[in-house]
């Protein structure tokens, strides 16, 4: 579509001057704000324009709807607070400091984790003890009520549900944060918005300035075309990606939920209207933006609509625009595709944040088949990011678990990708012998493409990993593993470099929920299993080295504060190694710190010699020093070495 550009676009000549837009953006602007503001659009102006360019530049009004945009822009930073464009300033000279071993993120839904925006801050004390620096909200903004995707169809970027709480307090709540060194982390849910969004609800009533906010199509003759391309998401809520409308008499694109309408950003007045909610959530003190379901917005008849040229393009271009209004503010892309498609969002220019579903999907393949071969030769291949980028890592989100290994690389390593995915399921279903596992299936469905049958798996780390099951059958010796096994990965994330992200309640082995069963606006989506309302009463435990709880949360907190005081876990330099062992894996950071990691539940050994000539070993986990280079895992063993010198 966009490559159908008539001939006679305006072009980069016919492109308005900045300098002779410039007056007219900074005329509101203080002197000192101005100066600021002028300097960092003319470092962007080059790129903003040849993006935008390529993707509005076809449309006649273009220098308008440009002019349009910039103006937003230069509003927004007018409106920023003081405070913040310090932070500002700060930030430019510090662009790098989210690769810090400081760094630690956490995870959760407001009213499950403290109930309200309020509450959140009688929990600071609790986040401030397992040294959190990185605090991501979920969705707390006015959605529809009762069906709401757990808050990801938003009906007001600039409201907050009211549950919950203000978006006064949300801003007090930011401040606070800020003072104890703790980054705001919110959703820019971007693909889409609610079917109540004030945009839809004129479009619903016939407004056709904001019917060309969505993409409606008055047959199915261009849905169907679409159709014969898209992955259905939600498949065993609904087939296909439309909905109709009666009201209109028209299709909606409904990538997801059908109450989430896509936004159409191939019209530059959805993308400038989008600018001003980022950027006012960005005034409000939001330090990183993570971008949902990033792979989606652009569409192009005849491709699946995923991870288009486009996409990035846009990305990049608000990406240039916060660079100049709110330069704090940093984006983190959730794309969970293909690895090589989850890698394309990666940049200082687009997304400098990423989640890692790579590294998180091979650890419960290694778990699963006690085998850490795919692990390693996907992260030899895989992991490496440009020095101003870092991944965020963690084991589990609030989402699904999806097997989103390449089938290249299973291939190269001898399995077969699809029959893998499928033992996987299994495994995590507990539907295989031998299996430890107590999770559920998501979006079980028949792929209408490949007509191979599909699902993602829910389920808590504790109750995937085994805790569920061995506590229920009172096994100590089970217990004791399953407790290894979750002090392992969380210790290979926490070294792997990057930002590591835990969900919170799984610092206290939180198991599964099944009342969400009896839940009838959840009983449809199994990921409410592993998104239970934090129990404060059991998290008192953690204090408790004999419950289960104490021995999770102590182990975990343990780790964290060894990271934090320690520059080898800082971002940058993972060689992740093949041990000359197929059970365990090996990373060396920074060519001095050694993790190694037996996923197996028998001892392994191993010489360091193919590694490292260091003879003499400290594991900074428990201090215990080694010597010689054959050394023997525990089953389950994570150790963190650094040599000794003689
Ligand atoms: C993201 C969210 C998921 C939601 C979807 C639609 O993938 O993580 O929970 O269902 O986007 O917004
Ligand atoms: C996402 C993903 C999909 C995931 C879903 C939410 O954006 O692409 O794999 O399962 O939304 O559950």
């Amino acid at each position: 579509m966009i490559d159908q550009r008539p001939a006679d676009h305006p072009g980069l000549e016919a492109m308005p001057q900045l300098d002779s837009l410039l007056p007219q953006l900074t005329a509101a602007l203080s002197k000192d704000d101005a100066t600021l503001f002028e300097r960092r659009l003319r470092r962007v102006y080059p790129r903003l324009i040849s993006l935008l360019e390529h993707v509005y530049g076809h449309a006649p009004d273009f220098p308008e709807q440009l002019a349009r945009i910039l103006s937003t822009a230069a509003q927004m930073f007018r409106e920023r607070p003081a405070a913040l464009k310090r932070l500002d300033v700060a930030r430019e000279g510090d662009p790098h400091w989210f690769q810090s071993e400081k760094m630690m993120g956490a995870v959760c839904y407001v009213d499950r984790f403290a109930g309200t925006l309020r509450g959140m801050s009688k929990h600071l004390d609790y986040l401030e003890e397992l040294g959190i620096t990185y605090l991501h909200l979920m969705p707390l903004f006015k959605c529809p009520q009762p069906q709401n995707d757990g808050g990801y169809a938003v009906s007001s970027f600039r409201e907050v549900r009211e549950d919950i709480g203000t978006m006064t307090e949300m801003a007090a709540l930011a401040a606070t944060l800020r003072e104890r060194g703790i980054s705001l982390v919110l959703d820019f849910v971007f693909n889409h918005t609610s079917d109540e969004h004030e945009w839809a609800l004129k479009a619903r009533a016939g407004d056709p300035k904001y019917q060309a906010y969505y993409r409606m199509f008055d047959d199915r003759q261009w849905p169907d075309a679409y159709e014969q391309h898209l992955r259905p998401i939600f498949p065993a809520q609904r087939p296909g990606s439309f909905t109709y409308d009666a009201e209109m008499g028209k299709w909606i694109w409904t990538t997801f939920f059908s109450f989430q309408w896509d936004l159409n950003y191939a019209n530059p007045e959805v993308f400038r209207a989008m600018l001003e909610e980022m950027l006012f959530l960005a005034n409000q003190g939001v330090e990183v933006l993570r971008l949902d379901a990033v792979p989606f917005i652009w569409k192009q008849i005849g491709s699946d609509c995923e991870n288009l040229p486009e996409a990035h393009m846009l990305i990049q271009a608000f990406n240039a625009l916060v660079q100049v209004a709110a330069p704090t503010m940093l984006f983190k892309s959730e794309a969970i595709v293909h690895p090589r498609d989850v890698k394309s969002y990666i940049s200082w220019q687009e997304c400098p944040l990423s989640y890692n579903p790579i590294l998180m999907v091979c650890i419960w393949e290694a778990l699963a088949t006690q085998n850490a071969t795919l692990l390693r030769a996907t992260m030899e291949k895989r992991f490496a990011l440009p020095a101003d980028a870092a991944w965020i890592n963690y084991l589990r989100s609030h989402d699904d678990i999806g097997w989103g290994f390449a089938d290249e690389d299973a291939a190269e390593i001898g399995l077969n990708g699809e029959d893998h995915r499928w033992f996987l399921n299994l495994y995590y279903m507990g539907r295989f012998p031998g299996s430890k596992a107590a999770g559920e299936p998501f979006q079980f469905q028949v792929d209408p493409r490949s007509h191979k049958p599909d699902i993602r798996i829910s389920g808590t780390l504790a109750s995937l990993i085994g805790l569920e099951k061995a506590m229920a059958a009172h096994d100590q010796g089970e217990i004791d593993l399953a407790i290894r096994r979750i002090v392992l990965v969380q210790g290979l994330v926490l070294a792997a470099g990057g930002i590591p992200l835990i969900y919170l309640g799984d610092e206290i082995a939180t198991r599964n929920d099944y009342a969400y069963k009896r839940e009838p606006l959840h009983a449809h989506d199994s990921r409410w299993l592993h998104r239970p309302q934090m129990d404060w009463e059991r998290a008192e435990k953690r204090h408790d080295p004999k419950s289960v709880e104490g021995r999770v949360y102590q182990a975990l907190q343990h780790l964290i504060w060894i990271r934090k005081e320690n520059p080898l876990f800082a971002n940058g330099d993972s060689q992740w190694i093949d041990a000359g062992n197929a059970q365990v894996i090996a990373l060396a950071r920074h060519q001095k710190l050694l993790v190694l990691g037996n996923f197996s539940d028998q001892p392994q050994s191993l010489s360091t010699g193919r590694i490292s000539p260091e003879t003499r070993w400290k594991n900074l986990i428990d201090d215990r020093e080694l010597s010689g280079q054959d050394l023997t895992l525990a089953p389950y063993e994570l150790l963190w070495l650094i040599p000794l010198k003689e």
